[in-house]
């Protein structure tokens, strides 16, 4: 049954992630009035905070990481915040727990969503603490942050802990790239319009890239993000998200079977990469928008070999897109922050035009998902005036902001429309459980090919587009990464 939960139940609580996301986001949720007016929110983690406590740390996240301009009621979001201390690591404290949660009920609107926002070693511990007490049968549902493992093997490890408890209908995988707007507005694109799904394809694109740029470093995730590094930070998940929604066939409805089962033969069909098909980098001091920035060793405190930039060249071995390669790029302290998808088509195939000396240039769709959040399509213009003889064109943009196109509605949080998909059931924005496979074996064999082909990070200086190898990547094919 597909309920609405009036519970929540948040481990992790205490974290960074619930500071600076999970907190805000349902607290304008609650403000919006979008969770039920009885919801009932526990907070949960190691620390020994009270409600009280809780709440005065829950009101200094919300001052800090709420949204500028956002209106929200905070006492009203405070007043449903409750706490319990507990290590997820042992099974003791799941009773009290459970007796804090109280029952679960089982109408349409009673349930408990719950939301792992911890370390991957603790999803195992705290599955079986969950369904020794209770937790995990009836209207009960459960989210997962990332990183959901380092492997295949791990993930699914972890996917088998919670499939012990859970059936997949009630997981919820975040990629919270998922719940971006510009990232949704990519199906409405593709999918709402008749103009470009005729051209999606090999016969006319020539080839697409996706570049998510930062240019944050190691921020405070040393232990977190030396173990895993780009390929896995960032290509797994958020990356390969975004190339199964360019890629997918259209789905027969919006809804989660349809959407996923279309995403998830576009990662099986993803080609393993070849040597030359991969650069990885590693940042060196440099300055960011004119700031002095360390190198990722001085950061880290020590050597290390983690990649902080990827470059690669990928294929999609299907009828639609043979031969159309999709370059791919991620990387910290870059010049700066910019998510975007091109989309480049080919050249007429016969110019007019040519003979009177003018010549066309292949359109571009470039898709901004973040900061800009916009739809640019570059198209081929006369220029105006009396040219004898013969006609100038030139290319101009065809550039519509989402901000201003939409001015009215707010601007949510990635986490917001997340996490009431949470609480109300519907999994169309979260990752099935084959899709994070199919992402990870795809990942394993790049980490294969680096091992055996001996592929070490290349150094870049901090503010660049990394290591030129990556810009070498692409234009020996005579294509340009777009800046
Ligand atoms: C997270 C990664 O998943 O996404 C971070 O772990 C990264 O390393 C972040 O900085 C980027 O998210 P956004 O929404 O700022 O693009």
């Amino acid at each position: 049954m597909i309920f609405s939960a009036n519970k929540l139940l948040l481990f992790g609580a205490t974290g960074d992630l619930s500071q600076r996301m999970l907190l805000p986001s349902l607290c304008a949720l609650a403000s919006d009035g979008l969770l039920p007016d009885n919801i009932d929110i526990i907070g949960t983690a190691r620390s020994e905070y009270t409600d009280e406590s809780f709440c005065n740390f829950a009101a200094e996240a919300l001052a800090k990481f709420l949204p500028a301009g956002r209106k929200v009621d905070i006492d009203g979001f405070l007043s449903k915040l409750r706490y319990q201390d507990l290590d997820a690591s042992t099974p003791e404290g799941f009773d009290t727990l459970a007796k804090c949660a109280g029952p679960i009920g089982t109408q349409e609107n009673e349930g408990l969503s719950i939301f792992l926002s911890t370390a991957p070693s603790l999803f195992e511990p705290t599955i079986k603490g969950l369904a020794a007490n209770g937790l995990a049968t009836g209207n009960v549902r459960i989210g997962l942050e990332k990183p959901l493992g380092v492997d295949l093997a791990s993930s699914c490890q972890i996917n088998d802990a919670v499939a012990s408890a859970f059936s997949e209908d009630r997981i919820f995988r975040i990629d919270h790239y998922l719940g971006k707007e510009t990232v949704q507005n990519l199906l409405a694109l593709r999918f709402a319009n008749i103009m470009f799904e005729p051209l999606w394809n090999a016969a006319h694109i020539d080839h697409v890239q996706i570049t998510v740029a930062e240019t944050v470093g190691l921020e405070s995730r040393v232990g977190y993000y030396d173990g895993s590094g780009a390929l896995r930070d960032m290509v797994q998940n958020h990356i390969l998200q975004l190339l199964a929604l360019v890629a997918m066939e259209p789905p027969t409805s919006f809804d989660a079977t349809a959407v996923r089962d279309e995403k998830v033969k576009v990662l099986r069909a993803l080609r393993p990469i070849q040597p030359n098909e991969t650069v990885t980098g590693q940042y060196r001091a440099g300055a960011i928008n004119g700031e002095a920035v360390p190198g990722y060793d001085e950061e880290l405190g020590r050597d290390s070999e983690t990649e902080t930039f990827v470059a690669l060249k990928a294929h999609i071995d299907n009828w639609r897109w043979k031969g159309v390669p999709f370059y791919m790029r991620t990387g910290k302290r870059l010049p700066e922050r910019t998510t975007e998808i091109i989309v480049k088509f080919r050249d007429v195939p016969f110019s007019i035009f040519e003979d009177r000396g003018a010549k066309t240039l292949p359109n571009t769709l470039v898709i901004g998902i973040q900061p800009r959040e916009n739809i640019r399509l570059s198209l081929m213009a006369k220029v105006p005036g009396l040219d004898r003889g013969g006609i100038r064109l030139r290319q101009v943009p065809l550039d519509i902001a989402m901000p201003d196109a939409f001015a009215g509605p707010e601007r949510r949080i990635a986490y917001e429309r997340l996490l009431l998909d949470l609480v109300e059931g519907d999994q169309t924005l979260f990752v099935r459980r084959d899709e994070v496979e199919a992402q990870w074996n795809w990942i394993d064999g790049i980490r294969e090919t680096w091992d055996e082909a001996n592929i070490t990070p290349k150094t870049y200086t901090a503010g660049s587009w990394g290591p030129s190898a990556a810009i070498a990547l692409a234009e020996r094919d005579g294509v340009t990464w777009h800046e």
